[in-house]
């Protein structure tokens, strides 16, 4: 290990994912030495809260590290190596119209897939373009680690727009899972298995798992997938906990027995299984009002708290074990270290039988000159078919905020497999319109 101590900017510094992120950063300094961490975000006040408390922790647990948090741009990202990107363009108050929106209509409302996916996707696109131009002009050297929602668009957004950036998109989804799966098996971890997998974000399958010896781990997991889905192997991280995230997880058994041949990611419920999705929703409560109700209400109350005080002491503040992905890449980048990561790349053919320039979500090694595809082959005419139409769906929603073409966009909702028909996709896409005033481009 070299003995560099790396500057870090997390962009969404108000994010409820803030300080669970800042505290891991402290755990994990012995492998990943730190010497400053600046949040930005376009939201001062909310920044604010989670900021005070952060540099109450800070000055209490790690005073060598210099901190700041910044509204101003050039503050933010000047003289980093890092950009930890988790921004949300519209907040919890357009995520909750997202989720909404398609249900008056009988259609999934969910945050990243569907009519509400595609909503988001028109927020975030300029969002997440911004904080890699300043990230840019300020720090030429640095690398942005996004996971950004929705991160299937924003990712092909980047790639058309910013197609020498230097970005890494990655999803925590598959991250769960295999640890749920490490569980099944009896490994500590998830590390302990080396997998093939392949799709869009939020819309893969692994098709290979095998153990440290190269012993097939597929049989085992599957007998569980058949039983229970992922249910039968909660890990104990403090993410995707609530009742909703276990109903999701033992949906995933009748997800799987449409193609036992491969385990499938959770998401793929709201396309397989749009009906059920539809019935087991409340449209006047979806997971955007569990979430202010839960862990916003929960993260800020904690902040406030501490800030009252004046010490984090006893305060409940806990590091994200879950997120130590994201230190694994911090460190697969300053340390050349080769990991393997399931990540959101342009295809040029590592899926052998599928669009050479969609944004596919397929394991990679990562070094200091970014990541090397590993080949997936052929995938199977089932999953060819559905990722043709989601991949479309995704270009045309992006082509639509290029463009500013209404024409696209309608499309983009009509092609998605959530949505019955032309006549539903213009009735939903005209309230989302309306409510996206101010933050989508103006379409013609
Ligand atoms: P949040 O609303 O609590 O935080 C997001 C923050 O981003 C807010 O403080 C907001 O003011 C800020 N923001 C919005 N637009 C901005 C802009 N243009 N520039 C700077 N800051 C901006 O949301 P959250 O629930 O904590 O989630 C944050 C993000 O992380 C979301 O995009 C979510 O989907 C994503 N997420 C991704 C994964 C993954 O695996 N990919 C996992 C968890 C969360
Ligand atoms: C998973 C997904 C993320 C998504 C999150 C939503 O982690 O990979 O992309 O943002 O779930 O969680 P929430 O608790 O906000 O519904
Ligand atoms: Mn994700």
């Amino acid at each position: 290990m070299s003995n560099k101590k790396y500057a870090v900017t997390v962009a969404g510094g108000g994010s409820t994912f803030t300080p669970g992120i800042a505290l891991m950063l402290l755990e994990e300094r012995d492998r990943f030495p730190i010497r400053k961490i600046m949040f930005y975000d376009n939201d001062a006040e909310r920044q604010e809260t989670v900021a005070k408390a952060c540099e109450i922790y800070l000055k209490e647990n790690a005073p060598d590290i210099e901190f700041g948090y910044t509204t101003d741009p050039e503050t933010a990202f000047t003289d980093i190596d890092f950009v930890l990107a988790h921004i949300r363009v519209g907040k919890y108050a357009m995520r909750e119209k997202d989720e909404k929106i398609p249900l008056k209509y009988g259609v999934v409302g969910q945050e990243t897939c569907g009519p509400g996916g595609i909503a988001y996707g028109m927020r975030s696109i300029g969002g997440v373009l911004e904080i890699l131009d300043y990230m840019e002009k300020y720090s030429p050297n640095a690398w942005m680690l996004n996971y950004s929602n929705p991160a299937a668009i924003v990712a092909e957004a980047t790639r058309r727009l910013r197609p020498n950036s230097k970005i890494l998109n990655i999803c925590d989804m598959p991250i769960d899972l295999e640890e749920k799966m490490a569980n099944m098996v009896g490994l500590k971890s998830r590390k302990e298995m080396k997998v093939g997998y392949y799709g869009l974000n939020h819309f893969g399958w692994w098709h290979k798992i095998y153990d440290k010896d190269g012993n097939d781990l597929m049989p085992a997991i599957k007998e569980h997938m058949a039983a229970n889905g992922f249910a039968d192997a909660l890990s104990n991280t403090n993410q995707h906990v609530d009742q909703s995230w276990i109903e999701t997880f033992q949906k995933a058994r009748d997800v799987y027995a449409v193609d036992p041949s491969t385990i499938p990611n959770t998401y793929l419920k709201y396309y397989l299984f749009p009906d059920y999705v539809v019935e087991h929703s409340n449209p006047e409560y979806t997971r955007a009002n569990e979430v202010m109700d839960g862990r916003e209400k929960h993260v800020f109350g904690m902040c406030r708290d501490i800030i009252a005080k004046g010490t984090a002491k006893g305060c409940g503040f806990e590091a994200d074990a879950h997120a130590t992905y994201i230190v694994d890449l911090a460190c697969a980048i300053a340390e050349n270290t080769g990991e393997r990561f399931l990540l959101i790349v342009p295809n040029e053919g590592a899926v052998e039988n599928f669009d050479r320039t969609a944004m596919v979500e397929i394991p990679c090694i990562v070094g200091s000159n970014g990541y090397e595809r590993i080949c997936q082959g052929a995938i199977p005419q089932f999953q060819k078919g559905l990722m043709e139409q989601q991949v479309s769906v995704e270009k045309l929603a992006v082509e639509a905020w290029i463009e500013g073409s209404y024409q696209k966009l309608w499309q983009a909702l009509t092609l998605s497999k959530t949505v019955p028909s032309a006549r539903v996709a213009k009735l939903i896409l005209d309230d989302l319109i309306e409510a996206n005033k101010g933050y989508w481009p103006e379409l013609k």
